[in-house]
């Protein structure tokens, strides 16, 4: 390992990786050659592969995921939802959860978590749901799968929609299926930190024809256009379809809702087409090394602990999270400040967005609304399990905490 220079020892366990491979690299070289780079039919393509990877008929490519959620569920108002009905949404989650629901128009009604899946609490999401509730927005955090079977149930007996935010969830299984098919529409981020990357991006997947044509029509600012393949953005522009709609109108300028400006790009789409060729040997990479920290971590009870998969269920390996116990004799701060210095990059398990985002005071919770979203605000890390760790920096990272406890416990 590197030697330490000014008492810092430089970065060993990165936290994230980007591998952009030469299909990507040609793909990016022909469409900057063909001059048209906003969404076409790179994009389509992907949308194609992505669904057939998830098992999903329908996926829309939009440009993030915190879009993907926010789309997702402004495809409601065409069925009768209304601006400031309540998305139920877990109180722990990266904040780009409750902004969506803010984003599209919604109320954020937040529900505590379990501490031993760090995922929505299900027996604490009827006591949440009113008049107003229009949807279930559960996160599989980490890449551990929601309670789907309890929130199905729980939608299906107050006729909610299921939205997943599966942005941290590529690869993730639920009883034999993928996470991005476990309930109505699911989003996922193709941010750089992500499985599958386009760099930036999100995706919307769903077996619903007309909510795929819905998020189409967001994508472009709400136009009437919901083509799956609009052949305005390919270079031979005629649509026949174009000066059909209603009183001859030109459908590029019919806007049938309030929309969005979030396309994907063709150089983005040509990123993702390529990483999308590696994905099953980056997913077993991550997986392996998953699998190799969450056996080997469970020396460290009953200090730190992780999450574990449940039965029939795979994370998907986005990243390894340490959850700190009431009965160690330190901090958070005091143990990533240790590995960081250490050349362990740390990143903190998110917190509690009601009560401990200082953006939602406006929401009037109060601290100790989410006890157990707030504990894992004070006291969750994550460290990557990326596809280039090998087994020698995660047995660096495995002996830099145990040198970290033995100086703390005596
Ligand atoms: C749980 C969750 N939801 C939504 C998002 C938003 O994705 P993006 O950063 O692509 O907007 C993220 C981002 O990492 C996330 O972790």
């Amino acid at each position: 390992m590197a030697e330490k220079k000014n008492g810092k020892r430089p970065v060993t366990v990165p936290f994230g990786t980007l591998s952009i491979n030469g299909k990507s690299r040609a793909l990016v070289n022909k469409v900057l050659d063909s001059n048209r780079v906003s969404c076409g039919k790179y994009v389509r393509e992907f949308e194609k592969r992505f669904a057939e990877l998830v098992g999903a008929k329908e996926a829309v490519a939009l440009s993030s995921g915190t879009d993907a959620d926010a789309l997702a569920l402004a495809v409601l108002y065409d069925f009768g939802a209304h601006r400031g009905d309540e998305v139920i949404v877990p109180a722990l989650s990266f904040v780009a959860t409750g902004n969506a629901v803010l984003q599209a128009g919604f109320t954020s009604v937040f529900v505590d978590i379990e501490r031993n899946t760090l995922n929505i609490d299900p027996l604490k999401i009827e006591a949440a749901i009113t008049n107003k509730t229009r949807a279930l927005m559960p996160v599989h955090l980490i890449g551990k799968p929601a309670a789907m079977d309890a929130i199905n149930r729980i939608a299906k007996r107050h006729k909610l929609i299921v939205i997943e935010d599966a942005a941290e969830a590529h690869g993730a299984e639920y009883k034999g299926r993928n996470a991005g098919t476990l309930g109505d529409m699911a989003a996922f981020s193709l941010y750089v930190a992500h499985i599958i990357t386009s760099i930036e991006g999100g995706i919307v997947t769903t077996n619903r024809k007309d909510y795929a044509e819905i998020l189409r029509s967001l994508r472009s600012h709400g136009r009437a256009c919901k083509c799956d393949k609009c052949v305005l953005n390919t270079a031979s522009a005629y649509c026949a379809k174009r000066f059909k709609y209603g009183s001859s109108n030109d459908i590029r300028f019919v806007f049938e809702r309030i929309g969005y400006s979030s396309k994907m790009n063709e150089l983005e789409a040509a990123i993702g087409l390529g990483n999308l060729s590696d994905y099953h040997s980056i997913l077993a990479r991550r997986r392996k090394n998953l699998g190799y920290l969450t056996d080997k971590f469970k020396r460290f009870a009953p200090y730190l602990l992780t999450i574990e998969a449940g039965a029939k269920e795979k994370i998907g390996p986005h990243a390894f999270p340490v959850i700190i116990q009431e009965c160690a004799p330190f901090t958070r701060e005091d143990m990533t400040a240790y590995l960081e210095k250490n050349g362990v990059e740390t990143r903190t398990l998110f917190s509690s967005m009601p009560t401990q985002c200082p953006g939602y005071k406006f929401l009037g919770y109060e601290l100790g609304d989410f006890p157990n979203a707030e504990y894992i605000g004070n006291n969750g890390f994550h460290i990557g399990v990326h596809q280039d760790l090998k087994q020698r920096e995660l047995d660096y990272f495995l002996k830099s905490v145990a040198d970290f406890l033995s100086d703390k416990i005596r």
